[in-house]
C-alpha cells in the first residue's frame, strides 16, 4: 500500500460521524403518514440549515440485477409520492422502464437523519412533465435539450456547440418542450426514518403499506 493510501485511512478515522448535539427524537408524536412525517423534517432541515435537503440517491437496477445509484433533486411531493425529473434516455430512465421498483434515500448530517422509500416509479401525465421542463429555467432548458446524457463525450466542442443550437433555439421558440422529459413519482410500500445519536443508541421507525393499502403500519426498529 503506498503512503498516501495509508495516510488516508488514518485521516478517515479521524472523521467525526453524527457529532453531538443532535436531536432527540420522540416517533410517539410522529404523524400518521410518512408523507407529512418527510413534510415535518424537511422543514427541520431547512430551519437547521441543512445544504440542499431535497437532495436524494435514486437507486436503480439494470437489466442484469446490478444496482445503480445517483443523486437527483426532489421537485414535489404529493399523495402520488416523491417526484423527480430525468431524461428519457438516460441510464436511469432505461433502468426504471425496466424495473419501476427503486429506492430514495435522503441523508442530513447536521440533524443525524437518514430517510430511506422502496417503491414503484411511476411516469406522471404527459402536461405535468411539459410543464416541468417549462418551469426549468433557459440554462437548464437548453442542456436537457442538448445532452446526450450520460454518453461518452469524445469531443468537448461538441457540447459547447450543442448547447449553443440549443440555447439559440429555444430562445427562438420558448414554448418549445424538450421530447423524453419525464416526471417520475415513486410512491413507496415502505418508508423509514433514522435519527441518529452520538451514542449510537439510534432511533428508527419505519412506516410499511398494509397488503390492502389502507392504511400505514408504524413498527420502531433495532438500532
Ligand atoms: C445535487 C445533484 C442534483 C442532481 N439533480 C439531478 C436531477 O434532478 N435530474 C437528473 O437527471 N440528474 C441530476 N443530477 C445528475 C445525476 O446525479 C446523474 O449524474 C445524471 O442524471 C446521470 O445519471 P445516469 O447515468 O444514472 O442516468 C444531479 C446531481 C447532483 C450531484
Amino acid at each position: 500500500m503506498t503512503t498516501a493510501m495509508a495516510d488516508l485511512k488514518d485521516e478517515l478515522r479521524r472523521i467525526p460521524s453524527l457529532k453531538a448535539p443532535l436531536p432527540d427524537m420522540d416517533f410517539s408524536a410522529f404523524p400518521q403518514t410518512p408523507h407529512q412525517a418527510f413534510a415535518i423534517w424537511l422543514q427541520e432541515a431547512l430551519e437547521a440549515g441543512v445544504r440542499e435537503p431535497h437532495a436524494m440517491t435514486l437507486s436503480t437496477c439494470d437489466e442484469n440485477g446490478w444496482p445503480d445509484a445517483r443523486v437527483l433533486i426532489l421537485k414535489n411531493l404529493d399523495e402520488r409520492g416523491w417526484h423527480f425529473a430525468i431524461k428519457a434516455e438516460s441510464p436511469k430512465a432505461r433502468q426504471i422502464a425496466t424495473e419501476p421498483n427503486v429506492a430514495l434515500t435522503f441523508y442530513w448530517p447536521a440533524l443525524g437523519r437518514q430517510i430511506r422509500l422502496r417503491g414503484p416509479a411511476a411516469l406522471l401525465p404527459a402536461e405535468e412533465c411539459a410543464a416541468d421542463y417549462s418551469e426549468r429555467p433557459q440554462g437548464s432548458r437548453a442542456s436537457a435539450l442538448a445532452s446526450q446524457q450520460s454518453a461518452v463525450l469524445s469531443d468537448v466542442t461538441e457540447l459547447t456547440r450543442k448547447l449553443a443550437e440549443a440555447d439559440a433555439f429555444l430562445i427562438a421558440n420558448p414554448d418549445f418542450v424538450a421530447p423524453g422529459w419525464q416526471v417520475y413519482a415513486v410512491a413507496p410500500i415502505v418508508v423509514e426514518f433514522w435519527q441518529g445519536a452520538s451514542d449510537r443508541n439510534h432511533k428508527r421507525l419505519r412506516f410499511k403499506l398494509s397488503s390492502d393499502q389502507s392504511e400505514w403500519e408504524r413498527v420502531r426498529l433495532w438500532p
